[in-house]
């Protein structure tokens, strides 16, 4: 029986060629420099197209970029390089919330008794591009109104540009000032725009109808949703989503559901899913949303394994599937995966340490990083020590063309970070070691373990270059 992750499916006239699609996510390299979609995060994306997801969607673009009407030129561009792969083109669209200093009503969330209050203040302190918000605007009925005709007049420029489908970010608590008006637990108002579930979603399901009016009945419109804020009773819980938040998106004129959990101030762990989590632990939450709708429905969340996510669409669980990190950290992994080529998937670890700025894993696009491209001049290279640095160095040589030698003292290879990994914790970190390995075989690497180099192993290979690369000791550090 054929993959159905390979099956094509059809959203509101767009034919997207698989069940992969890349998870928005805000990394967009240069973002945050330039204020705008760079050509490096074009090519960001076209390496994720090229790699075989079906589509791309990007991460949240709010008045803040979308306000430049340069950047419709980049996005014309993206789709163009987009279409060139057969990957259809999403582009998110949200604005800040609680995070970015405005929302339905003002702090303190919900009381200053909650322990989670004190949280929110840290997680505050800590953005360095919003520093020292304290408190949050609450927004007049004409600004929210205002949000509506903005947001509906991005989703018809990004249409006229050749992009195929916008994603309204209502998602992730107080990350967002659609899911801050849509929780419970930020939602404090007393007027049209807050008190009953209806109230509550009167921005989302009326920004909705206003895009729908504005680029016609044939575009695509997904939401993101948190279907479980996790913030128990006091917020979005799934039984809710179920019974208002799906009905009344669906109603407007929605005609996809993207489903994640989770408030970034608050529960992130439903968003940025430590590695610690089981893959794939809050497909639940797609799996309820598919029970009250016939709309097609994406599931996301840690998931790494294309096995994993081939079993989550045969269960009939969602009928897409997102990934953010593992395309950051491979974004080979679907033609990998098509090819039977498993064995050479970087499978993400899950440190949330940089994904795609660059990831850790995958330094490809770094500044500094190494070409892949073939060296001027073939070196016999001897790399001591079979850590993950020895084996990515030997990775990158071998890439390059050089004659690799690598000798480790130990009977496996691995280093420190084998040893961390033994750690059911820390399992994932597993992961780019079980890769490297493959990869020492893939380029015929001459791998020497419990070989403990000697200045006679050295003179007797007479190699053009000795790369050190023994590690560090936690000695002394613990
Ligand atoms: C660095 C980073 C940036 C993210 N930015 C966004 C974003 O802009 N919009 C959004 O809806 N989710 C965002 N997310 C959440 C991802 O879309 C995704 O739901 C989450 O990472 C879980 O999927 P994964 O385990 O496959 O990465 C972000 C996640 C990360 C790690």
């Amino acid at each position: 029986m054929g993959k159905k992750i390979f099956e094509p499916i059809e959203i509101n006239g767009m034919t997207i060629k698989n069940r992969i699609g890349l998870a928005p996510l805000l990394n967009m390299p240069g973002l945050w420099e330039a204020f705008t979609l760079t050509d490096e995060a074009i090519k960001w994306f076209e390496a994720r197209a090229k790699g075989g997801a079906g589509l791309i969607m990007t991460g949240a673009f709010g008045p803040l970029f979308l306000d430049n009407p340069a950047i419709f030129e980049q996005f014309a561009k993206l789709a163009d390089t987009m279409h060139s792969y057969d990957a259809k083109i999403g582009v998110q669209i949200g604005e800040g919330g609680i995070l970015g200093g405005i929302g339905p009503s003002p702090m303190p969330y919900p009381d200053e008794s909650d322990p989670k209050q004190s949280q929110m203040e840290i997680i505050h302190g800590q953005i360095s591009f919003f520093p020292g918000i304290e408190t949050v605007t609450a927004l007049s009925k004409e600004i929210i109104e205002g949000y509506m005709d903005k947001l509906a007049g991005y989703a018809k420029a990004l249409k006229d540009v050749g992009v195929d489908c916008v994603e309204l970010h209502c998602a992730h608590g107080g990350a967002t000032l659609y899911c801050s008006f849509i929780s419970p637990y930020y939602n404090r108002r007393e007027d049209e725009y807050g008190g009953s579930w209806e109230n509550r979603l009167r921005l989302p399901t009326g920004t909705i109808k206003k895009m729908r009016a504005a680029v016609g009945p044939d575009f695509p419109l997904f939401a993101r949703i948190s279907a479980d804020e996790l913030l128990g009773e006091k917020g979005i819980t799934l039984e809710a989503s179920q019974k208002y938040v799906v009905p009344a998106l669906e109603a407007a004129g929605v005609d996809c559901l993207d489903v994640s959990q989770g408030s970034i101030l608050h529960s992130p762990e439903g968003i940025q899913i430590p590695l610690y989590y089981p893959r794939g632990c809050y497909i639940h939450n797609a799996e309820a949303v598919k029970q009250v709708t016939k709309l097609p429905v994406i599931g996301v969340g840690r998931i790494v394994d294309l096995d994993m996510a081939e079993e989550f669409l045969q269960q009939g669980k969602a009928d897409l599937i997102y990934m953010g990190r593992q395309l950051t950290s491979d974004p080979e992994t679907p033609n990998k995966y098509l090819e039977g080529r498993t064995d050479e998937i970087r499978k993400c670890i899950g440190c949330l340490e940089g994904c795609g700025t660059p990831c850790p894993i995958n330094y490809d696009i770094a500044p500094d990083s190494m070409p892949l491209t073939p060296a001027e001049k073939k070196k016999k290279i001897l790399i001591i020590g079979g850590g993950v640095a020895g084996m990515e160095v030997a990775r990158v040589c071998a890439i390059r063309g050089h004659d690799i030698t690598l000798m480790e003292k130990k009977e496996k290879l691995g280093g420190t970070v084998a040893a961390l990994a033994l750690d059911p914790l820390n399992a994932e970190f597993k992961n780019f070691i079980d890769y490297l390995t493959v990869q020492m075989e893939k380029l015929n690497i001459d791998v020497k373990v419990n070989t403990d180099t000697s200045e006679s192993d050295v003179e007797a290979l007479s190699p053009d270059a000795v790369i050190v690369a023994t590690g560090a000791s936690l000695q002394g550090l613990l």
